[in-house]
C-alpha cells in the first residue's frame, strides 16, 4: 500500500476542512453512484502555475508527468492523441497550447503528499468507510488543460474524487453497471492491461449524466464508471484523488480469469453471480499476485501477468521459429 503513516508537513497550510461535507451523499452514494460536492482548494498556492512548473520539474525525471494534445472527439483512444513537449513550455502557455498536462503521482512532492493524506483522512471520516484499512494504493494526480480540451472516454480501476480548482468543465458520466454501455468483455480486456478497451458509442450519449464543474465544486465517481470530459472557455486545473479498494482489486481478478475463459470459448459468469466461482477465480490469481506491489499496475495485474507469462513466452518462441 502506498499510504504510509499520515505525517503532515508542518510548513504547509491546508484548508480546514478541504472538503465541505455538506451532503449525505458521501455516506449514501460512495462508490455506488456519482455525486457532486464542495471544497476549499480554490486559490491555494499549490495549484498556481509557477508552483505547478516547479512540480513538473520534480516529476519529469521520475517519468511521472505526461502531456498530450487535445482530442477532438470523446471516442478517441489514448494512443491516437499526439504527445506534446516540452512540458514546461506547454504548461507556461496552457491558455493557448491546446494541450493537457497530467501530473501523475504529484504526491512524490511532500507538500502534495500532505494534501493527499489530509484529504484521505477527511474522506474516511465523511464516508464512514474505513478507507485506510481498505485502500491498497492511493495517488494524487493534477490535470492542467487548455480551453476546450476533450479527455476521451475511458474507465478507471480507481475510486475517484475530482476537485475543480480553476476553469470549468463538463464531466460526462455513465453507469458502470449498465451493460448496454460498458460490456463484460470491455472490462475484462481493461483488466488485462488494455487501458482504452471501453468503446464510446454515440447512441449511448443520452444515457450520460452531464456534470458541470466550476471552481470549488468536485465530483465523485465510482470504480469503472465510464466518463469523458470537455473543458469550457478557460484553462482548467483539477486535482484527482484516486485510490484502489481491496474489494475492487479482488473483483479485477475475476474479470481477468473471465477474459481467458471467454477466449477458450466459454461464457464466463460475471462477478457477483456465484460466490463459489468468484472465490475460486480470486484464489487462483491471488496466489500469484505480489504481496508488496510497487506500483499501481502491480496492485491490479501482477497475479495474472505471472500466470500468463510462460504462455506468452511460448507464443513468442513459436512466432520466432515460424520466421
Ligand atoms: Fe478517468
Amino acid at each position: 500500500m502506498s499510504s504510509s503513516p499520515i505525517v503532515l508537513q508542518p510548513t504547509l497550510t491546508l484548508p480546514e476542512p478541504i472538503i465541505a461535507a455538506d451532503t449525505p451523499d458521501f455516506r449514501d452514494k460512495f462508490n455506488h453512484s456519482p455525486f457532486m460536492f464542495s471544497h476549499n482548494l480554490v486559490g491555494h498556492p499549490l495549484f498556481e502555475i509557477p508552483r505547478l512548473v516547479e512540480l513538473a520539474n520534480t516529476l519529469f525525471p521520475k517519468g511521472q508527468i505526461f502531456s498530450f494534445g487535445s482530442g477532438n472527439s470523446p471516442g478517441l483512444k489514448w494512443g491516437q492523441i499526439p504527445n506534446r513537449k516540452p512540458i514546461v513550455e506547454v504548461l507556461s502557455h496552457i491558455g493557448e497550447s491546446d494541450s493537457c498536462v497530467m501530473f501523475k503521482s504529484a504526491h512524490i512532492d511532500p507538500e502534495y503528499k500532505a494534501l493527499l493524506d489530509k484529504t484521505l483522512i477527511e474522506l474516511e471520516d465523511i464516508t464512514s468507510v474505513p478507507l485506510h484499512r481498505e485502500m491498497t494504493w492511493s495517488i494524487a494526480t493534477i490535470i492542467v488543460s487548455s480551453p476546450h480540451v476533450i479527455t476521451p472516454y475511458h474507465i478507471d480501476h480507481d475510486c475517484n474524487f475530482l476537485f475543480q480548482i480553476h476553469g470549468e468543465k463538463d464531466v460526462h458520466l455513465f453507469d458502470q453497471n449498465d451493460r448496454s454501455v460498458l460490456t463484460e468483455e470491455e472490462i475484462e480486456r481493461f483488466y488485462l492491461g488494455h487501458i482504452s478497451s471501453a468503446n464510446y458509442r454515440e447512441e449511448n450519449q443520452n444515457k450520460a449524466s452531464v456534470n458541470h464543474l466550476v471552481p470549488g465544486k468536485g465530483i465523485h465517481h465510482p470504480v469503472l464508471a465510464p466518463h469523458w470530459v470537455r473543458n469550457k472557455d478557460s484553462y482548467s486545473v483539477s486535482l484527482s484523488i484516486n485510490f484502489c479498494l481491496r474489494t475492487c482489486d479482488l473483483q479485477a481478478r475475476i474479470y481477468q480469469v473471465n477474459h481467458y475463459l471467454r477466449q477458450l470459448g466459454m461464457l464466463p459468469t460475471p462477478p457477483g453471480k456465484s460466490a463459489l466461482r468468484d472465490k475460486t477465480k480470486i484464489i487462483a490469481v491471488e496466489m500469484f499476485s505480489k504481496r508488496k506491489p510497487e506500483n499501481h499496475d502491480e496492485v491490479v495485474r501482477s497475479g495474472i501477468k505471472r500466470i500468463t507469462a510462460p504462455v506468452k513466452l511460448l507464443q513468442q518462441v513459436v512466432r520466432s521459429l515460424k520466421r
